[in-house]
């Protein structure tokens, strides 16, 4: 496994695999790498003949009282999860070189980041754009790989990519949850036990809303009412159940749809979601990637 830390380099052993007509996949992180990662990481090992990881906290997508100095930092422990699930190579570039002195070129993917976890972090997006824009001119790949916890980042992500010509196909993968059904975060390390416990309401009120579904409930109003009940321990930063491609407020469970879920517990943010529709590869399962809905 190969380390580069300079865009150019990563870009030619990118391209020299490409020569050799090697398929490229590309996990990009921010490290504090979990289980959801390395099932992004096997499914690019598993689809490509190659597959890169990033690892990049990025500043550009936290806010200034948000938890860029604390956010998790594990190398050691990421290089063996990357080893393990077959990396290649890992791009981990400096701040200093992602942006340096001077830098103000920005990426926006317009309607698509507005809403959901734009209302509490409305610098989120446009750092999320930028830094996977310039990730992916370092790692031209072939396939991507995102996971479905953050639901609205992927959305936006594979918009960016086909209107800016990336030609690197976005792939988003289910939602990898701990046995008790939390949703993997690199955030969950920040929660006290009691916090942990509280924390549960989050895939605990998605996943009672199977229960509402199988008695025929369409109604987003209703579903939304009965999310919020079993929330009301945790302090909810929304509950909203949009159009899974588009991100609008639909007013009925019709089409792709996506109920995604945010709330602050004690002092930290997290979000989870579950998706209806026919996404093609779905799992008739709330715990994977989507459930099909009779319509
Ligand atoms: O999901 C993440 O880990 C980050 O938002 C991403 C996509 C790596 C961009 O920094």
């Amino acid at each position: 496994m190969v380390v580069h830390a300079s865009a150019a380099e990563m870009r030619r052993w990118c391209l020299e695999r490409k020569a050799e007509g090697k398929s490229l996949g590309f996990v990009p992180t921010m490290g504090a790498l979990h289980e959801g990662h390395a099932s992004l990481m096997r499914e690019a090992v598993r689809a490509n003949d190659c597959a890169v990881l990033s690892v990049f906290v990025n500043p550009a997508q936290f806010a200034p009282h948000e938890d860029f100095d604390r956010y998790p930092r594990t190398w050691g422990a990421d290089l063996a999860i990357a080893e393990k699930a077959g990396i290649q190579a890992i791009y981990a570039p400096k701040a200093s070189a992602m942006y340096p002195p001077n830098y103000a070129t920005y990426v926006q993917v317009e309607r698509l980041q507005d809403g959901l976890c734009s209302g509490t972090r409305p610098h989120f997006f446009k750092g999320v754009a930028t830094v996977v824009a310039k990730l992916f001119n370092a790692v031209p790949a072939d396939r991507a790989y995102f996971g479905q916890k953050d639901a609205q980042q992927s959305a936006i992500i594979r918009r960016m990519a086909r209107d800016l010509d990336f030609g690197i196909e976005i792939v988003e993968m289910p939602i990898v949850r701990e046995a008790d059904g939390l949703a993997m975060s690199s955030r969950n390390v920040y929660l006290s036990p009691e916090e942990r416990t509280r924390a549960l309401c989050l895939s605990r009120a998605l996943f009672q809303v199977e229960a509402v579904m199988k008695v025929g409930e369409r109604d987003a109003a209703k579903i939304i009412a009965a999310v919020r009940k079993e929330m009301a321990n945790v302090d909810i930063d929304y509950i909203a159940l949009v159009d899974a491609d588009e991100m609008i407020p639909r007013d009925r469970i019709e089409g792709k749809i996506l109920l995604a879920v945010a709330a602050q517990v004690g002092k930290t943010r997290l979000i989870d979601n579950i998706k209806f529709g026919n996404y093609g590869q779905s799992k008739p399962d709330l715990r994977g990637s989507a459930i099909e809905v009779p319509l």
